[in-house]
């Protein structure tokens, strides 16, 4: 338990009757910043407790107490620890909420810290509250750092696909089971918010997740984009299991999530028409998270493929470089199964990050969750620089654009009642037409704002309209970005390599 350090103030001793005076007088909701407190006490518990500090048998350890900030405003978090597992509730932020008031009448021990003082407490064998009051040794943090730290899927409020996916009941509680899955889904929604701000608002967004599975971050993604007011998105899931993907697709339906939907399919031969149904159009963001060994390659081959400007892949087991690895000065690690399966990890990885360089990408790899949720943790966070500054710039020019369009049509109209200029203003018109058509080309799914790209499938699904020339997709082995994948590669005995073949069937990499 973390002792309080600051030097003491007062000290007192309360008897149960008393708790709730003290409580009212620490102003929990202005003062408040963190309480933990531990050991229930023994035979504390009245039975209309027991839903709260007792579960499944298992009395709960520990319990931590701080502030969030969540859309309905401040409130209570409560973080309860039962045996191995950690459970969240939110409470108002009251003096008398549930784990404060009663969390100081059962544990034997714990801290309130408040900005005015920290306050210890244990209990006497004489049933009384001794108190220890000290100078303040934290402060509550502001608000908004608070609020970057609460996450983006707020528990307490039920949400739909969450509650359709067994995740959180009815009433918005997290299911115990659940809560490490809710937490992976709202770190995933954080990359996913960091990514989506490269793209402008307007921006129609076609996204592919490739070994979508059970579909817990495909649901979450859609969600996600629709509560932030995106709405001109298709999401589409692949996987290889027909039944999971009919029930993704039945689930989607239920949930009236008309733009999200799911293929069965190898990503090897997943088509971007397969997928919408609609005119060629560049994915905008490829995510692969634990797709087996070598479909995350498959799935960077197709966003190379496409050229699309995110990439995010947490990639899962490998076993393609597993058997192959030797480097002398690394023997000691490679001699031994769990070192050598960590290592082939780390090579795979750092190999597909060289070659995403190579084809003119800005990776990043960072720590997707944990490693006590699960050891394949490494994110692959891949932008595509260029493309990115293309949409962006093609954005600002059609808002220009529609604003002198605006004006000109404007001025048309006072040319009209006077007779001149009619030509002008038509031409005018015109190419306001030409912007509306082009918006709702985009509910398809075309990606330019202020340019109609064409209906039907380009060669090998590339579009050069997009605004990446041709020559930045195509790699040749004498390249310098080529050649630094391919040496580290032979430092660590690995021959060629799943990602180098598929790269050269699909015409990506050339021999010259
Ligand atoms: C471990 S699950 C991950 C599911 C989901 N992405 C998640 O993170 O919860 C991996 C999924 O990838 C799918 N998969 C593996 N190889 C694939 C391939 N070549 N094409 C399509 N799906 C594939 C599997 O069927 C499985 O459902």
């Amino acid at each position: 338990m973390p002792e309080a350090v600051g030097p003491m103030k007062a000290r007192r001793m309360l008897s149960p009757d008393q708790l709730a005076d003290f409580l009212a007088s620490l102003d929990v909701k202005e003062t408040l910043v963190y309480a933990v407190f531990s050991r229930l006490r023994e035979g504390a518990l009245p039975a209309e407790d027991e839903s709260l500090f007792v579960r499944q048998e298992l009395r709960c350890s520990k319990l931590k107490l701080r502030p969030i900030t969540l859309k309905g405003g401040i409130q209570l978090q409560a973080e309860f620890q039962f045996g191995p597992r950690t459970f969240h509730q939110q409470y108002p932020l009251t003096p008398d909420a549930p784990p404060l008031a009663k969390g100081l009448r059962d544990f034997s021990e714990g801290t309130i810290f408040t900005n005015r003082g920290d306050y210890q407490f244990y209990w006497t064998s004489a049933n009384l509250c001794r108190i220890t009051e000290r100078a303040p040794t934290k402060a509550r943090e502001s608000l908004a750092h608070n609020r970057q730290k609460s996450y983006l899927l707020a528990e307490g409020e039920p949400i739909p696909f969450l509650v359709e996916l067994g995740v959180m009941d009815t009433s918005g509680r997290v299911y115990p089971k659940k809560y490490d899955k809710f937490r992976q889904i709202n770190k995933y929604l954080e990359f996913v918010e960091d990514a989506l701000r490269r793209f402008p608002q307007e921006k129609p967004l076609y996204i592919v997740d490739f070994g979508s599975g059970k579909a817990y971050l495909t649901f979450a993604l859609y969600h996600y984009l629709s509560a932030r007011g995106y709405t001109d998105v298709q999401v589409t899931g692949l996987d290889l299991k027909e039944d999971v993907v009919a029930f993704c697709n039945e689930t989607a339906r239920r949930l009236r999530y008309e733009h999200l939907q799911f293929q069965v399919g190898d990503i090897a031969n997943f088509h971007i028409d397969e997928g919408t149904g609609a005119a060629a159009h560049r994915p905008d963001m490829i995510i692969s998270l634990h797709a087996c060994d070598i479909a995350t390659d498959a799935a960077l081959v197709k966003a190379l493929q496409w050229g699309s400007p995110v990439i995010l892949a947490v990639p899962c087991c490998q076993h393609e470089f597993f058997h192959q690895l030797t480097f002398p000065a690394m023997e000691s690690i490679l001699r031994y199964g769990v070192t050598r399966d960590k290592q082939a990890t780390l090579v795979t990885d750092a190999s597909r990050a060289l070659m995403l360089r190579a084809f003119g990408y800005s990776v990043e790899m960072v720590e997707f969750i944990t490693m006590e949720h699960t050891p394949k943790n490494v994110l692959i966070r891949a932008y595509r620089e260029d493309a990115l500054r293309e949409i962006s710039a093609r954005a600002e020019s059609a808002r220009e654009g529609s604003a002198h369009a605006e004006s000109a049509q404007e001025g048309s109209a006072r040319a009209e009642s006077a007779s001149e200029g009619s030509a002008r203003a038509e031409s005018a018109q015109e190419g306001s037409a030409h912007r509306k058509s082009a918006s709702k080309g985009s509910a398809r799914g075309v990606v330019s704002a202020g340019e109609v790209s064409p209906p039907g499938k380009t060669p090998q699904g590339l579009s050069s309209q997009e605004g990446i020339p041709e020559k930045r997709t195509i790699l040749r082995v004498s390249d310098p970005g080529y050649r630094a994948y391919r040496d580290f590669l032979d430092t660590w005995g690995v021959g060629r390599t799943y990602l180098e073949l598929e790269l050269t069937r699909v015409g990506l990499l050339k021999e010259s």
